[in-house]
């Protein structure tokens, strides 16, 4: 069994490898070739009203089982400690053996990233120069590094709360990126203008920018909504897609980016198709440069079993990672 840490998961996942991860993972789930069970939460609400949630799954095609395992502990602040503790276990699929245990806050924040840059690979127009990300939390960093890792984007546009956040982001990112040019706003009009791909990845409960200012031909990406209460996609957006993709049909029945539209008489159900048909090419993706294209994800334990494999497979062939007898 191999201990691997978060330095070890961000060299062993490099975002190229994580995007073709989550594009094999959504197409493996979409043929209905993975097991993923509903995740267990567990509330411990002795410890400020902390969670621990449990998400499963197997995919035999890969010959692996896994399980990402993901709490909330409000009170690990005070103690010095990470509020959103998480680690990934994975286990043989022949055997049922152990395999790894890995850093699950580094594997979150990458293949978070790589299922926005899977959508933005397979539906932005090829010659996109300009992006726009909104939101600069802990998965923002994630998100910029999948943008650019698809498209040669000349310039992204930043915007969170405060201006002071994004150009903080800002700083930090361009020393990472050089040939793209990260511009601080103040706020998502400033970033959306114009803007050949948008990335919304925050914790709103409303809409992050107005629909009505998105370009046409721009493709957009909702990666932070995950209850019915949070959106960041306003329904003049929605109403303008010309094709709505979605990582799984999780979104459904969790994403108020996809539950909201579809209660109001926005969209229909069956207008929100599986990013893994698009892989596997059972469904069509952009047919213009014109049109407007969506993808929500809410996120699948199928991406993060997909992507732990890799970097598990990854660390075997570079000899990388603490080897424990248990
Ligand atoms: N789809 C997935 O697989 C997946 C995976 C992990 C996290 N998430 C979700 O993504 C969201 C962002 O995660 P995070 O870790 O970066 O969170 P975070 O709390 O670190 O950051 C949230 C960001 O949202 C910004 N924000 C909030 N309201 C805004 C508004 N109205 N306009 C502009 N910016 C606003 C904040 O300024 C902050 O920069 C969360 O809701 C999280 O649950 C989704």
């Amino acid at each position: 069994m191999i201990v691997l840490t978060a330095a070890d998961v961000e060299r062993l996942l490099p975002m190229g490898l994580a995007v073709e991860s989550c594009k094999q993972a959504l197409a493996m789930h979409a043929a209905g070739e993975t097991t993923v069970p509903l995740r267990t939460n567990i509330p411990v609400p002795a410890q400020q009203g902390a969670s621990a949630l449990f998400m499963p799954a197997s995919v035999p095609g890969l010959n692996t089982i896994g399980i990402k395992i993901v709490s909330h502990f409000p009170g690990n602040a005070a103690r010095g400690l990470p509020v959103v503790p998480g680690q990934v276990l994975v286990f043989d699929g022949e055997t049922g053996m152990l395999q790894a245990i890995m850093d699950g806050t580094s594997l979150t924040r990458i293949r978070t990233g790589a299922v926005q840059g899977a959508a933005t690979d397979l539906l932005a127009h090829a010659d996109a120069q300009v992006g726009a990300l909104i939101g600069c939390g802990g998965q923002a960093g994630g998100q910029l590094a999948a943008m650019l890792e698809v498209r040669d984007l000349r310039e992204v546009r930043v915007s969170a709360t405060s201006f002071a956040k994004a150009q903080a982001f800002a700083a930090e990112q361009a020393s990472l990126f050089s040939g793209c040019e990260i511009v601080p706003c103040r706020d998502a009009a400033e970033a959306v203008r114009g803007a050949d791909v948008v990335t919304a990845v925050t914790s709103a409960k409303d809409a992050v920018f107005d629909g009505d200012a998105i370009a046409a031909g721009c493709h957009v990406n909702g990666i932070g909504s995950f209850t019915p209460e949070m959106a960041e996609i306003p329904d003049s957006l929605v109403a303008r897609a010309d094709r709505i993709f979605v990582d799984t049909q999780d979104c459904l029945a969790e994403s108020g980016d996809i539950i909201g539209p579809i209660e109001r008489g926005i969209i229909r159900a069956e207008d929100c198709l599986n990013l893994g048909d698009l892989v596997n090419g059972s469904v069509t993706g952009r047919a213009d440069a014109q049109q407007i294209t969506l993808f929500n994800s809410v996120g699948s334990a199928v991406l993060d079993v997909v992507c732990a494999d890799a970097v598990l497979r990854a660390a075997r062939e570079q000899g990388i990672g603490t080897q424990v007898a248990i």
